[in-house]
């Protein structure tokens, strides 16, 4: 199967109570350890790069490597798609450079200037067969260079959502309900602590994910900043030489339930990176003689692939629906 868009995985997702999982890859390995366990959950996946992955790997590597990983996994729809893309020109770029999916956030922008530049990104999408998620509301969090405090961070309005998705034409929306960005979603203020000491976040806004979908019927909402930050692999990193104290993420049982909603989209970055770093932070605290990166890519690889298994499985509800 060739590269596709979102439209028929978004439409079955909605219909089914579902989510597709998006998982941002910056290398082989991540592009792999994803895929491979797509490939046997027989799960649809949308790999995204952001503005940070293309500077880091460079389009055409990363282009490459998810058209191998097509080539590997013929059974499973895969999209290509551009995570945060922060202006026309990247997301043009990406359009004419083989994605099949962008992103356009112009979510920090007035409303009218928001749909203006996504207006004109869905005309040239559209019209080049590729389809656009947009922005509505401010996530908190670190996401490429743009810090947003949690002061900073505003739910979307739902009776904005209208107007945004019927002025822009936008193929999903992506919207803020108390999702963040990192691993450090919550400041150990905004939580509170259970029996054990861990800290528990607030939970999402789920009646502005009702209002917003109340108003639009049918339409994918997508969620980002969906990281569970699992604490097994905080408890990894920070046993083997890290420091990483307090990071929390969104609990799963409240992505699910989104998941069962209108959330057809779940971005997850954070917890590839926390599987992969403290894999490796492990394997170097147990082996200090070894330098052959293969050696301490695989198990990291195979850590991100169980991970991802976990997430389509027990999490996204997506196994066994390519
Ligand atoms: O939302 C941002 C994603 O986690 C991508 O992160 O910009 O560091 O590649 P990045
Ligand atoms: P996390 O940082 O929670 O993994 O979010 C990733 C994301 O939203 C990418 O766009
Ligand atoms: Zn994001």
């Amino acid at each position: 199967m060739a590269l596709v868009t979102s439209t028929e995985m978004f439409k079955k997702a909605y219909d089914g109570g579902y989510a597709i999982g998006a998982f941002n890859v910056n290398n082989m390995e991540i592009v792999q350890g994803i895929t491979e366990a797509c490939r046997e959950e027989k799960a649809p996946v949308i790999l995204q790069v952001s503005k940070g992955a293309r500077a880091y790997a460079n389009h055409t590597y990363l282009v490459k490597l998810v058209e191998a990983a097509v080539a590997e996994c013929p059974e499973i729809p895969i999209v290509l798609h551009l995570d945060h893309g922060p202006d026309f020109e990247t997301c043009k770029s990406c359009i004419d450079g083989g994605f099949t999916s962008v992103m356009i956030d112009a979510s920090s922008k007035p409303f009218a200037e928001n749909i203006e530049i996504t207006r004109k990104v869905v005309e040239y999408a559209h019209d080049h067969g590729v389809v656009v998620e947009a922005e509505l509301g401010t996530l908190a969090g670190i996401e490429d260079d743009v810090k947003v405090a949690a002061h900073a961070a505003s739910y979307t309005r739902p009776e904005e959502v209208e107007e945004f998705v019927s002025k822009t034409g936008c193929d999903s929306l992506a919207i803020a309900i108390g999702t963040s960005h990192g691993a450090y979603k919550f400041t150990a203020a905004q939580c509170t602590r259970n029996e054990k000491g861990i800290l528990v976040p607030p939970p999402l806004r789920f009646d502005v994910l009702e209002e917003v979908s109340r108003r639009l019927p049918g339409f994918p909402i997508v969620l980002h900043g969906s990281s569970s930050v699992p604490q097994n692999y905080v408890k990894m990193i920070n046993e083997n030489g890290g420091k990483m104290p307090d990071a929390v993420g969104i609990p799963e049982e409240q992505l699910r339930h989104a998941a069962e909603l209108s959330v057809c989209k779940i971005n997850i970055d954070s917890d590839l990176r926390l599987a992969m770093t403290g894999t490796i932070r492990q394997f170097f605290n147990e082996h200090p003689d070894k330098f052959d990166p293969r050696e301490y890519l695989k198990p990291a690889r195979a850590n991100i692939k169980e991970l991802v298994r976990h997430k389509l499985v027990d999490v996204l509800g997506c196994a066994g629906k390519a």
